[in-house]
């Protein structure tokens, strides 16, 4: 039986907020997830150099924003002046870099849930990262309303140290689902899986479904190839534009 709250998590969820439609992992795309009707978002928090911790994807600047080089070299003086609105479109010019402080009182006023993943970027340390995000997460959010997740195992580690699972559900992320799945879930007190749709075979859905875990997906962007995996027993979808599946996806779970 599952020691987390439950968790009404939507068959669709907004990949680095609506990705599609505004400059990822921003407040704008985030407002654009609300508005298109999506009660969550998955977005990627990292730190700056001076420790502040921001709402980014990659570990340089030049493919989302004005500047260029590496988000850990930034302060935060240096982080605002940058433009990461505008290589998107020229409607979302001005548009300023994220705190993880901006964007929780964002989804708190929204009231919106998160699927926040730990990025850790080559030489950066996953504990240090979950150290600073995982305390300020607990603050801003009921558990019934974020997941922590991460490609890196001593992020979830140390997020698991801090928190125990009825206070932080926490999902383990896998580009494809390793065989012995069971062990790192089960050291973690897992909630959820998510993986790579184009990877997932139905035998691994099946077993994680059978075990009591949640199942997400990255990132379907096609309704019409992703619809066996519902059969499959997968949760959720994390996808660029979830409006794209409003005809599609089946009705939500509890
Ligand atoms: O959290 C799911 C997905 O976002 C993981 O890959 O590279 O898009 O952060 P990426
Ligand atoms: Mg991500």
């Amino acid at each position: 039986s599952s020691p987390y709250p439950a968790i009404a998590l939507p068959r669709l969820i907004a990949h680095r907020g609506l990705s599609a439609r505004a400059p990822e992992n921003t407040l704008a795309a985030v407002r654009a997830a609300h508005e298109a009707g999506c009660q969550w978002v998955e977005l990627d928090v990292q730190l700056l150099g001076d420790g502040t911790p921001v709402i980014w994807h990659d570990a340089t600047l030049s493919r989302c924003s004005d500047g260029k080089g590496r988000l850990a070299t930034l302060d935060l003086a240096a982080a605002r002046r940058l433009d990461v609105g505008g290589w998107f479109g020229d409607a979302f010019r001005g548009e300023r870099m994220a705190t993880l402080n901006d964007m929780l009182e964002l989804l708190d006023r929204l009231d919106m849930g998160v699927n926040m993943e730990l990025k850790v970027e080559r030489n950066r340390s996953g504990t240090e990262l979950a150290e600073v995000v995982v305390p300020r997460l607990l603050e801003a959010l009921p558990p019934e309303r974020m997941v922590v997740s991460s490609f890196d195992p001593l992020a979830l580690r140390q997020a698991r140290a801090i928190a125990d699972a009825s206070l932080l559900p926490i999902g383990l992320l896998a580009e494809s689902v390793p065989q012995k799945w069971q062990h790192p879930c089960e050291a973690l007190e897992a909630f959820s899986i998510h993986t790579d749709w184009t990877r997932l075979t139905a035998r691994r859905a099946g077993e994680i479904k059978a075990a009591g875990y949640r199942l997400l997906c990255y990132t379907p962007n096609d309704p019409a190839a992703f619809a066996t995996r519902w059969a499959w027993g997968v949760d959720s979808a994390i996808s660029d534009d979830p409006t794209l599946f409003a005809a599609i996806a089946p009705p939500p779970t509890v």
